[in-house]
């Protein structure tokens, strides 16, 4: 040890603290079904409970932990808490955490092969481990002219895909001129936002963005988008992208990827499925069926960290031509050239995405399939989906409630009878409670609630207390 002034850890604190963060986060699981799932605080308490400057002088690593607990905790929303029914998951599990921990560990900037070998290679091989226990096609791995990469979300695959359909499209002629207003995109009504985001983004502007009618299951219609592409083309457009959703944010919707499928081959159209969460429950061969006509898509995306038991981020993204991605991304400034890329041998992954760098991500990855294997990951997948069915019929037996669709999956959209006002207040109620967190949304116009079962943790008693306290809290309202 020399003798300089120094303000790091040592590694024997290191040690210590960390030893003592991983009891704490173990601690926190412990108790974490009796915090109120939803946070409590008002907008700027925990602003006003921080200092406003920032410390002259370093403090120690037990006050850092005390303020975690004081201050940190009371505004936190517990996505990890067995009782989060909200949104779509995020969740995470033991072994996720410790391989994020290594990840952190290693310092690792992945964005060459060179700057770490092992974070390109391991990403490699789990993204195609993970091809296989979806039921990819094999086009998607890297053996044939595909690939998979971790994105950072969903968002950004979607965009990476969009942007290399624009390229294809306009022959590479977007990237150097910009988009001259012609390209044309579509995506159900029921996409999430993050198609618009992506339009915007890429420069083909919200205006050339179809949004295309659904069903009554909520589904893209087949018929809606063939009839918009030929419009399109004979108003002298180029039609060039269809996003498909596996799985749709509101209700969980399935896309008819055939039908989707054979117009997008007829038409030319780059085939984009974007499969968030639902694209998990493929891992069960039971479920396998939602990804029937992936044959046709040109990308795919589905987030382990959503359902998939690996925290946040954790987005992965399969094209099944690797070189129209790279093509529209990529740039090769000199501080970045090298030995290993110049070969041709090797995957530089700073050009499947947005970011240059990017961290190892697939150690979570890789430590959540090695820990569960694919039969524990089924095993609780399934789990969540048979718990989601239960609730269902529950709802369906009620004479009070009634389901909004049936839920193809984990996802049950449902409502009081009394009307939207009746159902606003309820949600309001539950969530005050702190002992759910339930979200909501609009179906055929119908103030809706969502009730998603996907967090690690859930278990048939919680998913029973949920159904009794939402029956309770209902009997308490005013009509
Ligand atoms: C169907 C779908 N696509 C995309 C997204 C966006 O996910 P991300 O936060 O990874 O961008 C979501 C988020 O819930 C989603 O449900």
């Amino acid at each position: 040890m020399s003798d300089e002034k120094s303000f790091h850890m040592t590694p024997e604190q290191f040690r210590q603290y960390g030893r003592a963060v991983v009891d704490w986060i173990a601690d926190y699981y412990g108790k974490i079904e009796s915090l109120p799932v939803l946070s409590r605080v008002k907008p700027g308490e925990i602003r006003a409970m921080l200092p406003a400057e920032p410390p002259a002088r370093g403090e120690t690593f037990e006050h850092i932990m005390k303020d975690m607990e004081k201050l940190i905790l009371p505004g936190v929303t517990h996505w990890q808490s067995p009782n989060f029914f909200a949104f779509f998951p995020c969740n995470a599990s033991a072994p996720s955490i410790l391989g994020e921990l290594f990840s952190a560990g290693l310092g690792v900037q992945g964005m060459l092969w060179t700057t770490s070998p092992a974070c390109t290679e391991l990403e490699t091989l789990v993204l195609d481990w993970l091809a296989d226990m979806l039921g990819l096609p094999d086009r998607f791995k890297s053996g044939s002219k595909g690939g998979g990469v971790i994105q950072d979300t969903a968002s950004g695959a979607s965009l990476c895909a969009l942007i290399a359909a624009r390229e294809l499209a306009s022959g590479g002629r977007s990237n150097e001129e910009g988009c001259d207003g012609r390209l044309v995109a579509y995506a159900s009504k029921e996409a999430h936002s993050s198609i618009e985001k992506a339009v915007k983004i890429a420069g083909l502007g919200r205006d050339n963005l179809r949004l295309i009618d659904v069903d009554e299951r909520l589904a893209l219609r087949p018929e809606a988008l063939k009839v918009q592409i030929v419009r399109d083309r004979a108003a002298g457009l180029i039609p060039c992208f269809v996003c498909a959703t596996v799985g749709t944010t509101s209700s969980n919707a399935i896309d008819p990827l055939p039908e989707i499928g054979r117009i997008c081959r007829q038409e030319n159209l780059w085939l984009h499925v974007d499969a968030a969460m639902s694209g998990t429950a493929a891992i069960c061969p039971e479920y396998r069926h939602i990804h029937e006509g992936m044959e046709h898509a040109d990308s795919y995306c589905f987030n382990p960290h959503k359902w998939m038991f690996t925290n946040f981020d954790c987005d992965c993204f399969y094209v099944s031509d690797r070189a129209a991605l790279i093509q529209s991304l990529s740039i090769l400034p000199e501080y970045l050239r090298n030995k290993a890329t110049e070969s041709g041998a090797v995957i530089d992954y700073r050009d499947w995405h947005i970011p240059l760098g990017r961290r190892f991500r697939s150690l979570k990855l890789w430590f959540v399939i090695r820990h569960y294997g694919v039969e524990g990951l089924r095993y609780h997948i399934k789990r969540h989906v048979e718990l989601a069915q239960e609730f269902a019929g529950w709802v369906e037996q009620s004479e009070e409630f009634e389901l909004a669709v049936p839920p193809p999956l984990n996802l049950v959209c449902f409502r009081h009878v009394a009307g939207d006002s009746f159902n606003e207040r309820l949600l309001e109620r539950l969530n005050q409670s702190g002992k759910l967190y339930l979200t909501h949304t609009l179906l055929k116009g119908a103030y809706t609630l969502r009730f998603c079962v996907g967090q690690t943790h859930t278990d048939e008693r919680h998913v029973r207390e949920a159904w009794k306290q939402i029956q309770s809290v209902a009997a308490e309202i005013e009509r």
